[in-house]
């Protein structure tokens, strides 16, 4: 049966950011350290970057790059890592040896490459105020005070200018260095708020935060004349341990309320009349968890190799399928529909370990996932439209990992245009197993035709991956001709399109 939707173009529902389409990156497993950052491989440049993999970025126009954690943040000194001598010290999240080679400087210089904005974590888990503070001075002060001038001393006289901060990393959380009560969450965020705005008014901050109404009440509370945004994790298939990840069909029982965290913030803030002042920042999201076993393990007779050797599974690149781009391409649009309140996103993370892009010796993978954020940030509009059907909205039962039937709508839609040149593009999603799907796209066009492209990531099955030597999965263009009020179209199943009407 056709699906009929309506598109009004001048019903504008919101001017989404492109922040959005942010990353993250984190010291863990090869992210960093063989990975972006590889001095000795043929492949980087003068500064140790892995040119390939930055083109990758540049090719998705990364807007923001969170780093350095992650629960990675919560015992890291930046002091340690910047200047010419850089002492190696044992990172007691993930229990490895850093050499701290890779530090602020290089984080900044890599930023200006990829032309991104820096997104800078800081330690609240044993971290202190002063220390966050510091940090910002460092950072962002001309030449006042012993830090601005260490900066200097170390070869950049400019400074680095972050205009984004977070104060902290899942602090809420038992598994966190440093885990705190709402209270302490509360006291501790405003000492730090305090400082860094004292250093430098113009930065924004953040602070780590969860769907939960006493932590945010508390935090709101005690911080929101200091605070820009509220920060919120979300992974839906949790491997950390077992590396049993979730089949296409339970992957799309999760983007069943994929946009619940968001709805029950916004309900928090609105309650507190914030709404208007402070945004969400989704900073770390991904379909997948990562693996690392026994990492919090402290039973004795865990060895190394028990919480080390697995965290290799997360290279496996076949793990990434079209469910991961289905996924994130319903995330995408969620966040789009949200864009009010939902001021940015960070996929987590942009490189290796779940990543949209793998990285290996002598080059790399583009994952599944990758081709969603080429589609939209490459292809999609920045301005939300409204869109609406009088079909009853197809949907499909699909099995959830917990074994329970969940009824999950088929097709994910987003309308948008431009807010600075005519024409529309859709984002269509179709998330059956194997059923192709029929559109038929009815627009309010004031007498406009448009000339209509198609541009498709579909895999040849539900499981198509890439891989080193295997491209099952990237993006098809198809010319669809001249178009005026109506548009239909068959969406294959397991698929993501964008169609742009110029
Ligand atoms: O699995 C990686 C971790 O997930 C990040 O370091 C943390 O922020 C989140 O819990």
């Amino acid at each position: 049966m056709t699906y009929t939707v309506y598109i009004n173009p001048k019903r504008i529902l919101g001017q989404s950011s492109p922040m959005l389409y942010g990353h993250f990156i984190e010291h863990f497993h090869r992210q960093i350290y063989d990975g972006i950052y590889d001095p000795q491989n043929p492949l980087s440049d003068a500064d140790g970057f892995r040119e390939d993999i930055m083109d990758a970025m540049r090719k998705i126009r990364i807007p923001i790059l969170r780093w350095p954690g992650g629960c990675f943040v919560s015992s890291y000194h930046w002091k340690k890592a910047v200047g010419p001598e850089r002492t190696p010290f044992f990172d007691k999240a993930w229990r490895v040896e850093d050499p701290n080679t890779f530090g602020t400087d290089e984080y900044i210089r890599l930023c200006r490459k990829l032309s991104c904005e820096p997104y800078i974590c800081t330690n609240a888990g044993t971290g202190t105020p002063e220390e966050m503070s510091d940090w910002v001075e460092y950072c962002n002060l001309d030449h006042e005070g012993s830090y601005a001038k260490q900066r200097i001393a170390n070869g950049y006289k400019t400074p680095h200018k972050v205009k984004y901060w977070s104060i902290g990393n899942e602090n809420y959380g038992s598994w966190e260095i440093g885990a705190k009560s709402a209270d302490e969450w509360g006291r501790l965020v405003k000492e730090s708020a305090k400082m860094m705005k004292h250093v430098d008014p113009e930065i924004e901050l953040s602070a780590a935060a969860l769907p939960d109404i006493d932590w945010n009440i508390n935090l709101l509370k005690n911080c929101s004349a200091y605070l820009d945004w509220i920060s919120l994790h979300g992974y839906w298939d949790m491997v950390p341990e077992q590396n049993h990840l979730a089949d296409y069909e339970q992957c799309m029982a999760f983007t069943h309320q994929i946009d619940r965290a968001v709805q029950d913030v916004r309900g928090i803030l609105t309650a507190l009349h914030l709404e208007k002042k402070i945004k969400i920042a989704f900073d770390e999201w991904n379909l997948r968890s990562w693996h690392h076993p026994k990492v919090h393990t402290i039973q004795q007779g865990i060895h190394k190799k028990d919480y080390l050797d697995p965290r290799d599974k997360n290279d496996d690149n076949s793990s990434y399928t079209m469910a991961d781009a289905v996924f994130t391409a319903c995330f995408l649009n969620a966040m789009n529909r949200n864009c009010d309140i939902v001021g940015m996103a960070n996929f987590a993370p942009i490189l290796n370990t779940r990543g949209c892009i793998y990285s290996h010796k002598n080059g790399i993978v583009l994952r599944s996932s990758y081709h969603v954020f080429d589609l939209y940030v490459n292809y999609l509009g920045n301005t939300v439209i409204d869109l609406w059907s009088e079909n009853k909205t197809p949907e499909i039962t699909v099995k959830h990992k917990n074994g329970e039937a969940i009824p999950v709508r088929q097709l994910d839609i987003l309308a948008t245009k431009w807010d600075n040149k005519p024409g529309m593009s859709i984002a269509a999603v179709n998330k059956h197993r194997t059923d192709s799907q029929t559109i038929n796209f009815c627009m309010e066009t004031d007498g406009r035709s448009f000339h209509a492209v198609r541009y498709s990531i579909c895999g040849k099955t539900e499981n198509s991956y890439n891989d080193i030597d295997r491209q099952e999965v990237s993006i098809e263009t198809a010319v669809l001709g001249t178009c005026d009020r109506q548009l239909t179209l068959e969406l294959p199943p397991h698929s993501v399109h964008v169609i742009q009407l110029l």
